[in-house]
């Protein structure tokens, strides 16, 4: 087989082989193939694409080029969540306890966050004592035992898609489909899970800008999952303002809990229980969707999903007692608000700015090994569509320094557009697309 031959016949708009495609996948890991040819082959797929068969192909060698994550000794059925990276996201922290104390095993290897989105690990270790990094034996006890454990992803989890990423990155050839689609399924098909949950973001502050985009790389993620015999769904959800009220690490951790014992923002509320009841149908622990929702409501109400959250804490080495008093998590040392400067409603939140703020407060990271600060962050007072008068506060900053709080807060401002008369307020989330959908098409 030559490299020469694939690049041309992808050039030309022909569908690959699964042996070229496993050439090619396999010559990218070893390094054998220059990235030259690489490059040009991510270019003719970004012009050409791919079908779904070839997507398939490409995940599942991206997923084989490292460690599989063997999660079999685990008992019950595994189910792993994703989100393609929002702002405000603290969602796999309220659905991973709810599912696991409906019978779900959650045994979630979860990334930092890096750019203007959070990670969920981050987040986690805002928890004095926490630690995310265990031995395999702890994790699989740990997950056995109280039915979820995050740990951040060890090992070289799809080393192919590194290499495919980073030079997409440097090409022009990040926003392609089938790209997009195989390097987020390679991961989750490397992390060993049985079914997989996708909260696929949609608007200004998302990956995918438009619903019809948003719905075609759910649809292709779908399909890739039950070609691989993965069962998974797709939530759509909005990404036109931050989730909940708060974003930064211990905030939205505080927020998560405040959920778990029955209060808390109503979207992070409702996006956690739609993506939980989705994991608890998928691993068969209830018949349809309504059922799924009855049971995870009612853990939701009885305390069990705080429960479970406080215990896997507890066993992850952090003071369970933060559930309960958020107040002992690290806070922001110094604050600033941001006003509104005019009356009227508040009809733009421009996430991006929103996330761009909050890696300069020092909750994210511009780069791999930048350092945070776990009290940085945003606490919001409003939410898109409220009315606002004039000088009141629209949200409070967190940082470590005055000035650092001052620039944000200054970004912040930028970041909030107050509109003179009331705007359409954009659904919570538009669609769900399942195996059923991807096969009846
Ligand atoms: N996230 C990924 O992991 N890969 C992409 O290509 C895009 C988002």
């Amino acid at each position: 087989m030559h490299m020469y031959d694939i690049l041309n016949r992808k050039r030309l708009g022909k569908a690959l082989s699964r042996q070229e495609i496993e050439y090619f996948v396999r010559g990218c890991t070893t390094g054998e193939i220059p990235d030259y040819q690489l490059s040009a082959l991510l270019m003719a797929i970004c012009i050409q694409g791919m079908n779904e068969e070839e997507t398939a192909w490409l995940t599942m060698a991206m997923a084989r080029s490292g460690q599989m994550a063997d999660l079999s000794h685990i008992p019950g059925i595994k189910v792993d969540k994703h989100s393609t990276g929002g702002v405000g996201d603290k969602v796999t922290l309220v659905a991973a306890p709810l599912a696991a104390a409906c019978g779900v095993t959650v045994a979630k290897m979860s990334g930092r966050g890096l750019g203007y989105t959070g990670g969920t690990i981050d987040k986690l270790e805002s928890i004095p004592g926490f630690t995310t990094q265990l031995p395999p034996e702890t994790f699989a006890d740990i997950a056995g035992t109280v039915g979820v454990c995050i740990v951040s992803q060890s090992g070289e989890l799809a080393p192919a898609d590194k290499k495919l990423y980073a030079l997409r990155d440097v090409t022009a050839t990040v926003e392609s489909l089938p790209l997009i689609a195989s390097s987020i399924m390679s991961k989750k098909l490397a992390g060993g899970s049985d079914c997989i949950v996708l909260d696929v973001k949609t608007g200004s502050g998302a990956f995918m800008k438009t619903l019809e985009d948003s719905r075609a790389l759910a649809r292709a993620m779908v399909s890739i999952g039950s070609q691989a015999g993965k069962p998974t769904a797709a939530l759509i959800t909005d990404m036109n303002r931050p989730l909940g009220m708060t974003v930064g690490n211990a905030l939205e951790m505080e927020e998560a809990c405040q959920v778990l014992c029955g209060q808390g923002p109503e979207d992070v509320r409702r996006l956690s229980v739609a993506v939980a009841s989705a994991m608890v149908w998928l691993a068969k622990k209830a018949s349809g969707m309504e059922e799924a929702q009855a049971l995870v409501e009612e853990k939701l109400r009885d305390g069990s999903a705080r429960e479970r959250m406080e215990e896997m804490i507890r066993r992850q080495g952090g003071d369970p007692e933060v559930v309960r008093h958020p107040e002992c998590l690290p806070q922001g040392r110094v604050s600033r608000q941001v006003l509104a400067a005019s009356s009227g409603w508040l009809g733009a939140m421009d996430t991006q700015g929103i996330g761009r703020c909050s890696v300069l407060l020092g909750a994210g990271r511009e780069k791999k090994d930048s350092p945070l600060d776990y009290g940085a962050g945003i606490r919001f007072a409003k939410t898109l569509g409220s009315c606002v008068e004039k000088g009141e506060v629209l949200a409070t900053v967190y940082a470590e320094t005055e000035q650092i709080a001052e620039e944000g807060a200054k970004v912040l401002e930028k970041a909030l557009r107050i509109a003179p008369v009331p705007l359409e307020i954009p659904p919570l989330f538009y669609d769900w697309i399942t195996e059923k959908d991807v096969k009846k098409k």
